[in-house]
C-alpha cells in the first residue's frame, strides 16, 4: 500500500515555540507540534516529514524538492512579504494549506496580507496548534478524494 506523505514546513522564529509571545502562539514548543501531527498521521496512515527554517532561500529550496503529495506550510513573517516563496509554490503546484497559529485578521494590518493565500486550497489561523491538526485532516481528507476521482 503506497502511504500517502505530507510535508510540513515552519517558517522563521517557530522554533521559538513555548517561549515567544505564549499569549499570541501558546506554550506548546515547536516539537510538541510536529509530534501531534506525526501521531495524527500515523491515525490517519499518512506519513508526515516537517521541516522548520529562519532562512527563506532553505525554506525555496525545500518546497523545490518536495515529494510529498499535499503540504502544511505556516510561512510565518515571510506570508507577508515573500514573492520568492510564492513563486516557488507556483512553480510546483502542489496543494497546500496555508495555517496560522494566531488569527492574524485581528493583528497588525501588515499581517493581514498574505503572498500566497490566493493560491492556497485552503487557510487555518486561529486555532493555535490544532491551526495544524485541523490542516492535516482537511488536506487528507482532499487527498482521498482526489486519488478516488
Ligand atoms: C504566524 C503569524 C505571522 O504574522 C507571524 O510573523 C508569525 C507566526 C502565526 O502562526 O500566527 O511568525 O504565522
Amino acid at each position: 500500500m503506497s502511504h500517502l506523505h505530507i510535508q510540513i514546513i515552519h517558517g522563521p522564529n517557530l522554533n521559538m515555540l513555548g517561549t515567544r509571545e505564549p499569549g499570541h502562539y501558546g506554550s506548546q514548543t515547536l516539537a510538541d507540534i510536529d509530534e501531534e501531527l506525526i501521531q495524527l498521521g500515523d491515525k490517519l496512515g499518512v506519513r508526515i516529514t516537517t521541516f522548520q527554517s529562519n532562512h527563506e532561500g532553505e525554506i525555496v529550496d525545500k518546497i523545490q524538492h518536495l515529494d510529498a503529495q499535499g503540504l502544511i506550510i505556516n510561512p510565518a513573517a515571510y506570508t507577508h512579504t515573500s514573492v520568492a516563496i510564492r513563486d516557488a509554490l507556483l512553480a510546483v503546484q502542489v496543494p497546500f494549506v496555508e495555517v496560522h497559529l494566531s488569527n492574524i485578521h485581528k493583528r497588525e494590518d501588515f499581517r493581514h496580507k498574505s503572498m500566497m493565500v490566493d493560491m492556497a486550497m485552503a487557510v487555518i489561523a486561529g486555532f493555535g496548534s490544532q491551526s495544524y491538526t485541523l490542516a492535516l485532516r482537511g488536506i487528507h481528507h482532499h487527498l482521498l478524494q482526489s486519488k478516488q476521482s
